[in-house]
C-alpha cells in the first residue's frame, strides 16, 4: 500500500493534538481556513493550550509537521481528516455549513484512492448523507469506487492533560470492510490506547453522539434532584455521597453544563429523531433542565442575600470563572453567561473574574467585562461558578464585606465558607 500522507483540516481544540500526534509516524499537514491561528501555530503557540508550545515546535522542527490555509499544500495528501465545528444555529437546530465547507475543499483537492474521515461530532447518516455527496459533487469522483471515507469520532476532554488523544480508545470505521480496516490500522498505529472498529460509518456516529447526550441526562437528572432537596433543606451532595457508597449508583453531580459538545450534541440526536418521526422527550427534557441552571444559580443567590437582609439593588457580585470548565480557557457556549444575565435584570453591579478567560474575546462574543487579577473591592455576594485550580488558595472571606452571601456551584469550596451550593 501507498505511503498514507495525512491533512487534518479544522486546527481547533480536536484537530491540532490529532495533527501533531500523527506527525510523530506520518507526513502530516495541518489545514485551516484562517490564516491567524495557522500564523500563531507557526510561529509555536497554540491558544487553546492543548498542545503545549515545546510538542508543537518538536513537531514542526522535528517532524516536518506543517500549518497552511493554502488549499495547494494539501493536495498531495491522500487521508482527509476532518475536524470542524459542528454547532447548532438559534434554534438549536444542526448548522453543518462549517462541515459543508470543509467537505467541499476536500472535494477540490481528493484524487483517487484517497480516504476520508470525518472526526466532527454528528448524528447517525451526515457523513454519508450530507458530506460524501458535497466531495462528491465537487470532485466528480464516486465513493467506494474512486476514493473512501470512515468516520472517527474524537473523544479528547479540554484542559484534561491526562486523557489526552493517544491515551483515549478511538472508535473507527470505514465505507468498506477494507477501509474501515485501513483507517482502524492508521489510528491504531499512534492511540496507545488502542482502537475499537466499528461495523459501519452510522453505529460510530451514533456511539459518539450518545455518549454525550447520556452524560446530559445523568447530569439532567443530579441537577433535578439538587432542585427537589434544596427545597427540602436536605444537601445534594451528602445524599450523593451516601447513594454512591452502593457500587452500581453513578457519580455525576450537579452543575451547569456548558461547551459546545455536551450541551450541543444532543440536539443533534433529537433533531435526527424528530426526522424519523420520533419525538425524544427525555433527551430534550435533560437539555431544558441543564439549561436553565444557570439562571436557577441566580435566584438562588438572590434568595439568600434576602433572607440575610443585603440590599440587593446596586449590591456588590463577585462571580469566580466564566470559561464553560476549569482550567481550560473555552468560553464557548458557556452558562456562567445565564448566571450574569439573570443577575443583570437585577441590577447587581456584577464582577465577573477569570484567570483563564481572554477578556477580548469575551467581550467579543459576550459584550461584557472580565478580569484576570483578583479584584481588591470587597463583594456582598460570591458565586464560585467555574473550579478553576487558581481559587483553591484564594481567601475568599478577604474578598467579602462582613455581612455576605457564598454560593458554591462546584460543591468544591469549604461548607463552612458558603450559604448554599447546588
Ligand atoms: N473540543 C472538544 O472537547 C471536542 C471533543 C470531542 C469532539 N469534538 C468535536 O470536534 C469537532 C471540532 O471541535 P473543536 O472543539 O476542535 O472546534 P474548534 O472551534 O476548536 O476548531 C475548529 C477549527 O476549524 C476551523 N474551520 C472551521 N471551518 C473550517 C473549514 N471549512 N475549513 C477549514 N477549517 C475550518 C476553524 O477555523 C477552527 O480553527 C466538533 O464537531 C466538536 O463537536 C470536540
Amino acid at each position: 500500500m501507498k505511503e498514507t500522507r495525512i491533512c487534518v483540516i479544522g486546527l481547533g481544540y480536536v484537530g491540532l493534538p490529532l495533527a501533531r500526534l500523527f506527525s510523530t509516524k506520518y507526513p502530516t499537514v495541518g489545514f485551516d481556513m484562517n490564516q491567524r491561528r495557522v500564523d500563531a501555530l507557526m510561529s509555536g503557540h497554540d491558544s487553546t493550550l492543548e498542545v503545549g508550545d515545546n510538542l508543537l515546535k518538536d513537531a514542526i522542527d522535528n517532524h516536518g509537521f506543517k500549518c497552511t490555509a493554502d488549499i495547494e499544500e494539501i493536495r498531495d495528501c491522500n487521508f482527509y481528516i476532518v475536524a470542524v465545528p459542528t454547532p447548532v444555529d438559534a434554534d438549536n437546530n444542526p448548522d453543518l455549513r462549517p462541515l459543508y465547507g470543509a467537505s467541499t475543499t476536500v472535494g477540490k483537492v481528493i484524487s483517487k484512492g484517497d480516504v476520508v474521515v470525518y472526526e466532527s461530532t454528528v448524528y447517525p447518516g451526515v457523513t454519508e448523507d450530507e458530506c460524501i455527496p458535497v466531495v462528491e459533487s465537487v470532485s466528480g469522483l464516486k465513493l467506494n469506487v474512486d476514493f473512501y471515507a470512515g468516520y472517527s469520532p474524537e473523544r479528547i476532554n479540554p484542559g484534561d492533560k491526562l486523557h489526552t488523544v493517544e491515551h483515549i480508545k478511538k472508535v473507527t470505521s470505514g465505507s468498506t470492510p477494507e477501509i474501515g480496516e485501513y483507517v482502524n490500522e492508521v489510528y491504531a498505529s499512534v492511540i496507545e490506547a488502542g482502537t475499537h472498529l466499528a461495523p459501519s460509518i452510522k453505529v460510530a456516529e451514533a456511539a459518539k453522539v450518545i455518549e454525550n447526550s447520556q452524560r446530559d441526562i445523568n447530569i439532567a437528572f443530579v441537577n433535578e434532584l439538587s432542585k427537589i432537596f434544596n427545597k427540602m433543606g436536605i444537601d445534594t451532595l451528602d445524599v450523593l455521597e451516601a447513594a454512591g457508597t452502593k457500587w452500581n449508583f453513578l457519580p455525576f453531580r450537579p452543575g451547569l453544563v456548558g461547551g459546545h459538545c455536551i450541551g450541543v450534541d444532543p440536539y443533534y440526536l433529537a433533531q435526527c429523531a424528530k426526522r424519523y418521526g420520533y419525538n425524544p422527550e427525555i433527551i430534550l427534557a435533560g437539555r431544558r433542565m441543564n439549561d436553565g441552571m444557570g439562571e436557577h444559580v441566580a435566584l438562588q443567590t438572590i434568595k439568600l442575600m434576602l433572607k440575610k437582609g443585603i440590599q440587593v439593588l446596586g449590591s456588590e457580585i463577585l462571580i469566580l470563572g466564566f470559561t464553560f470548565k476549569e482550567n481550560c480557557p473555552d468560553v464557548r457556549n458557556t452558562k456562567v453567561i445565564d448566571i450574569y444575565r439573570t443577575l443583570a435584570e437585577y441590577n447587581l453591579k456584577i464582577t465577573v473574574y477569570d484567570p483563564w478567560a481572554n477578556p477580548a474575546i469575551v467581550e467579543r462574543e459576550y459584550g461584557i467585562p472580565v478580569v484576570n487579577e483578583v479584584p481588591a473591592n470587597k463583594f456582598d455576594a460570591l458565586i464560585a461558578a467555574v473550579a478553576h485550580k487558581e481559587f483553591q488558595g484564594l481567601d475568599i472571606r478577604n474578598l467579602l464585606k462582613d455581612k455576605h452571601v457564598v454560593f458554591d456551584v462546584k460543591g468544591t469550596l469549604d461548607r463552612s465558607l458558603i450559604e448554599g451550593r447546588l
